[in-house]
């Protein structure tokens, strides 16, 4: 008997887990720092911090669906991921030159910021996004490539994978949060890259492993030499885009209009009666995670200013840095994720298992919970402006028990609600969805703030929170009311929900 549970596994399953979870840290060891880096540093206001925050992590989540075709068509999973890793190590790496810290303009008006670092700044920011978008899907495709299709080791080479995306993203706000604000920037961020670092050596120690799979048929020298020129194109692109961060939303804007039109088109002339309730019912659901990302991400830009201004974070006489309880949703997902597959299986033995649109309504009520909850822990909050920690650690709870009935469940709902020949398409569909979460995400964190340029009030995070838990409540309510009225109606009309159907 061994306990190491990659035994039983193919090899490459260990080097995706080990490339996957540095990643991961690397991202989240700087996607702490980021807002304290923008408001402290560089003197952004809270809102236009949170503008560039939303913009960033929206285009992290926007470029796996060009990183994800470039690798169908022309690069294989193996080398977009060799190239994501590169990317990823030279911006962050970047991070570490800070340059001077801004300052006041001496006339009163505005900030005054070191043009070269903060370009310099922004293509880190830029290489990273870059980075992740050749990363993160298609190394997930190369754990199921490691498989054949009906293995039954399969679902269980997926959730070690997810431990090892948590894994990484629990460690690193806890080591990268506190040397960042504690000795400085540049250290959190260079761990950050030395986190990285080693997941590129992992990957290019390991890739033998990974040899013939996922390989795209028309791959050529040129297609080959061609995907690695647009990788700088694609950064360059980046780079200005984060300059523009409001055409953000509008790119994103534009985006979905097409995905929902190409979605159509694709539902009422290519489809059987059948696939196109499928495909339309998958649709509607995505648009569900929009809602979802937008209250959820809150985490790392309002709740993380939040947990440093108005939380007591003093435990046994000594504060945690605020960027270190970052590492918390992760350490949930970890603990809760066995007790949630063990919910679902225990339901499901009992014919009750929800269907997807019911884990969507779960998640959005957690959601709610979350942050009614935390409204009235600032209301009950004793005069010193500042609440007990225990508050903000129920809302992580919460929040990350919300993550595990919806994001899992919906990288699956893709695969089983959509055609074969549009499951690439539509996944690309969810990444954008995630994005504009994400750039939503970054609007309501800034409405914490009242004016442009303020740093927000303990009652400024209240009111939002009250209306996102109010309006999560809502929805809610819309996603699981026809299934409880379905289910209360007399018997004469029994429940017809064919099993897999939400
Ligand atoms: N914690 C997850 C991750 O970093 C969040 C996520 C879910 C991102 C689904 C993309 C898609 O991987």
């Amino acid at each position: 008997m061994t306990l190491n549970p990659f035994r039983q596994h193919p090899p490459g399953l260990a080097t995706c887990f080990a490339v996957e979870m540095w990643e991961r840290f690397s991202y989240y060891g700087m996607r702490a720092l980021l807002i304290y880096y923008l408001t402290q540093h560089f003197l952004f206001s809270d809102r236009e911090g949170y503008l560039l925050y939303g913009a960033y992590t929206a285009l992290v989540y926007m470029m796996p669906v060009i990183g994800g075709v470039i690798a169908d068509r022309w690069l294989g999973a193996r080398q977009a991921v060799q190239l994501g890793a590169i990317l990823l190590v030279l911006g962050h790496f970047g991070m570490v030159f800070e340059g001077p810290a801004a300052s006041p303009a001496t006339n009163g008006e505005g900030v005054v910021r070191d043009a070269l670092y903060l370009n310099g700044f922004f293509l880190s920011l830029a290489l990273i996004i870059t980075g992740v978008g050749f990363l993160k899907t298609n190394i997930s495709n190369l754990v199921g490539a490691l498989y054949p299709p009906h293995d039954r080791r399969r679902d269980a080479g997926f959730t070690l994978f997810y431990m090892g995306i948590n894994l990484g993203a629990a460690l690193a706000p806890l080591l990268c949060g506190w040397l960042g604000q504690t000795y400085g920037w540049g250290y959190g961020f260079g761990l950050a890259g030395i986190g990285m670092l080693f997941g590129l050596l992992v990957f290019l120690r390991g890739q033998r492993h990974f040899r013939g799979l996922c390989e795209s048929p028309a791959r050529t020298r040129r297609g080959l030499v061609g995907a690695y020129l647009a990788a700088p194109a694609l950064v360059a692109v980046v780079w200005l885009a984060l300059h523009y961060q409001q055409a953000v939303g509008q790119l994103l804007g534009g985006a979905g209009l097409l995905a929902a039109g190409a979605l159509l088109v694709l539902a009422f002339r290519y489809c059987t009666p059948d696939e196109r309730r499928g495909l339309l019912t998958c649709g509607a659901l995505i648009l569900v995670t929009i809602v979802f990302w937008a209250f959820y991400e809150q985490v790392g830009s309002s709740l993380n200013l939040f947990a440093d201004r108005s939380v007591d974070r003093v435990v046994f006489g000594v504060e945690i840095p605020a960027a270190s309880l970052q590492a918390l949703p992760a350490i949930f997902v970890i603990l809760f994720a066995p007790l949630i597959s063990q919910l679902w299986l225990g339901l499901s033995a009992a014919g009750r298992e929800p269907g997807t649109r019911g884990k969507f309504g779960l998640a959005i009520g957690l959601l709610s919970s979350a942050f009614l909850l935390l409204a009235l822990g600032i209301a009950l909050e004793g005069g010193d402006g500042r609440i007990a920690l225990a508050w903000l650690v129920l809302n992580f709870a919460l929040l990350s028990a919300g993550e595990l009935c919806l994001s899992p469940v919906s990288l699956s709902m893709v695969g089983r609600l959509s055609p074969l020949r549009y499951c690439g398409f539509m996944m690309g569909v969810l990444f954008l969805a995630i994005s504009a979460g994400n750039f939503t995400a970054g609007l309501i964190a800034g409405l914490t703030s009242q004016g442009a340029g303020d740093a927000a009030s303990i009652d400024g995070y209240a009111t939002v929170y009250l209306q996102l838990g109010l309006l999560a409540a809502g929805t809610t309510a819309a996603l699981l009311l026809p299934s409880i009225y379905r289910r209360l109606r007399p018997a004469a009309a029994p429940a017809q929900t064919p099993e897999g159907t939400p």
